[in-house]
Order: C-alpha cells, then structure tokens, then sequence
C-alpha cells in the first residue's frame, strides 16, 4: 500500500512539473488532466492502444492516439507473417516499413511502445507453416527472426509480448508449429520452448521487459494457473521474465463480484513473483449499442480501471484499439462490436468517461 501511495505521489509530481506548477506546495496553478494520458500518469501507470501505422494518414486518428494515449502497440504489424513474409534465403525477408512508421510515431509523441508477438501459432507466414522443416530448422529460423526484430527495436520497444497464447484453457501446452509440430527442439517438454524464446528475446536486447501474453487468464483458473506456475518457476531460475500479459477480451458477463475478486487475487499472486502486470488487449464487446448497453460498458470499464489502480504491480492498461472504426471485434464476434472508449466518428463514448473519471477519482 505504502508502495502504491508513493507510485501514486511521484506520478502527481511528474504531472506537476510537466504543467509547471510546484509539487506539494498547494501551487494553484496546478492543472487538472485532461486526457487519459496525463490522468493516467498521475498514477504512475501508462495508458495505451493497439494501432496499425495504415490508419496514419487519417489525421482524427493520429490525433486522439498521441493526445489521449502514452504507449501503443501494433495490432498486427510485427506479427510474423506481416513483419516476416518472406524466407531468410530472399534478399528481403522483412518487411520493416509499417512497423518503423509506429514506432517512429511513438518516439515522436513521447509514448511508450510494446511489442506484439514474435512466438505465436497465428499470422505466420506460409512460408514457414508449408516449408516442411525440421525442427532443427525451426530453431534456426525462430532464432534468427527473434534476433533480427528485437535487435532492431532495441532501446526503442519497451516490452515485447516475447509469446503469445501458448496454454490451452485447461492448462496444458497448445500444439503449434514452436512446440511440438514439429517444435523446436523442446517438443513435449513443458515450457523450454517459452523459456527459449525468453532467452533468445533477451540476448537481443537485455534492457527490455519481456512478457508472456495470454487470454482467458485473467481470473484464477487452469490457465492461469500453469501460467503462474511458469512464472513461478522461472523467476526461480532466473529465466528472463519481466511480466505477464492479460488480454481482457471480455463481455457484460464479466461484470460481477466474483469474477472482479478473482482477477484480484490473480493479480496478487503475480505481483507477488515480483512480475509487472500488463492489461494488453481490453476490450469490451457488446451485442447493440442501446444507452443501457452503453452505460453498462462504462460500469465495467470503471471497475477494471479501479481494480487496476489497487495493484501496484499494474503498470500499463492498454485497449486493443481505440475506435470502433477499427475493432477486430465484428469480423470474429457475428453481430457483436462497439468494443472501444471511442465510437466509430471518434466520439467519446460513456467507456471514455468512465474511464478518465476512474483515472482521475481521489
Ligand atoms: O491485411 C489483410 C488484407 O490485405 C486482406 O484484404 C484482409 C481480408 O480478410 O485481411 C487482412 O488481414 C487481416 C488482419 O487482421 C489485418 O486487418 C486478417 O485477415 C485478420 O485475420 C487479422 O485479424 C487479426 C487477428 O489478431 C488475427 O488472429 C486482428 O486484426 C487482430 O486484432 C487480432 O489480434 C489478436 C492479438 O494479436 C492476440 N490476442 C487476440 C487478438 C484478437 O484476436
């Protein structure tokens, strides 16, 4: 607690200073924040999103992005298939232009920048998921990639979502082309696999906070279990481990005493290890937009922003994506979407408000 109120006060400082106005001296010229960003930032917590540099040249959503958010990720552009489209045999293997153009984005507005994913079973790219290779092969090209992207964002990419998504619900290791078709050489041996990459992430850049990033973890259940029993081992090991990432794609039905109260006591336990907390990908999807709907949305974004603000391990909140314009959510949830604090004309919606009060409340 002691700790949290000390976060809390150098965050107040911090904003004090950006406004030019004294700490503790009862100054009147300290400003109230008006952005989520600067709210946020009195907590010592930083808020982000999920953006895609295509969106770029679309001056409303450049402008809510680097005034409301200090930190942002790529939805997809640093995903292996999109950054690593082509065979280390071709002159070019990587596609570097949409990445360089968000982090550059980031660097000019002062905003934290995370990265998302280099070992996941999803958006790979065909030449990797149909070059029949071995598992030797695997290492080598998984070795390389890990090396090539986290090396050139070194300094500049704060954390890296290292891997993604690895754990079936019930606990076990999913089966990917990493793990055990063929793998990489740690088939059927737990977590080597992740242990490997968080090795190879490292090597390539000792200065960045490495996560481990999953869904359906965020309350104490079998997934989030084995998680936590990894990030217990490793921490004993001295595997590098920074944190854990916890995705919150989430509905109303989330929205209930026991299921908070688990997310909580989740937390505790990983903050424990002596990990950061990451909220990676929060969003809140909805089956209409009805001002019930909406006011119900703003109830639960109120509460996970509170919730958060208890854990001082909790050092970033990041929704995935910021306007409905661009969720994710309507192409994989049939009749479903207005996930996001903005609406689709970059309109505050009631999530926003709820959002930047549960910032700014004592
Ligand atoms: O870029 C192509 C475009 O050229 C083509 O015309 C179009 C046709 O469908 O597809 C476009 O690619 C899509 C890509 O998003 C970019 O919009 C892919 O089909 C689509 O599958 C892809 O979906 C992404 C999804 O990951 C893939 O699994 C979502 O945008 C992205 O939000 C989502 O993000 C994941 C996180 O990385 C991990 N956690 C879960 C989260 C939600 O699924």
């Amino acid at each position: 607690m002691l700790q949290n109120q000390n976060r809390r006060w150098i965050g107040s400082c911090a904003v004090a200073l950006a406004t030019l106005a004294g700490c503790g001296g009862g100054n009147p010229m300290i400003t109230s924040p008006t952005t989520l960003r600067a709210a946020a930032q009195r907590h010592g917590l930083v808020v982000g999103t999920a953006a895609d540099s295509g969106h770029f040249s679309e001056a409303q959503f450049t402008s809510v992005l680097s005034t409301e958010y200090s930190d942002l990720t790529p939805e997809n552009q640093m995903k292996f298939g999109p950054i690593h489209p082509r065979p280390d045999t071709d002159p070019n293997p990587y596609d570097f232009a949409g990445p360089d153009a968000l982090v550059a984005f980031g660097v000019a507005h002062k905003m934290k920048v995370r990265g998302h994913t280099l070992v996941w079973h999803s958006q790979l790219s065909t030449w990797v998921t149909g070059g029949g290779f071995d598992a030797t092969q695997l290492s080598t090209i998984l070795r390389s990639h890990i090396a090539t992207v986290v090396g050139r964002y070194a300094g500049k990419i704060f954390a890296w979502d290292v891997v993604n998504e690895a754990f079936n619900d019930d606990g076990s290791i999913r089966s990917t082309i990493w793990y055990d078709s063929p793998g990489i050489g740690f088939s059927g041996m737990g977590t080597r696999t992740i242990e490997q990459s968080l090795n190879w992430a490292h090597l390539a850049d000792p200065k960045a906070k490495l996560f481990y990033n999953d869904y359906g973890a965020e309350t104490q259940n079998s997934k989030s279990d084995a998680i936590y029993a990894m990030a217990s081992d490793f921490k004993g090991r001295g595997v590098p481990l920074g944190g854990v990432g916890f995705q919150f794609h989430v509905d109303l039905g989330f929205n209930n005493t026991g299921t908070l109260d688990s997310v909580k006591a989740n937390f505790a336990r990983f903050a424990a290890l002596g990990l950061d907390i990451h909220v990676t990908e929060l969003d809140i999807r909805l089956s209409d937009f009805s001002a019930g709907s909406l006011a119900a949305q703003a109830d639960l974004y109120s509460k996970l922003i509170a919730l958060c603000r208890t854990q001082p391990a909790v050092k970033l909140v990041q929704t995935w994506g910021f306007t409905d314009k661009y969720s994710w959510i309507p192409y994989f949830f049939s009749g479903m979407g207005w996930a996001l604090p903005f609406d689709a004309d970059y309109g505050k919606k009631p999530a926003y408000t709820a959002m930047f009060n549960a910032l700014t409340a004592p």
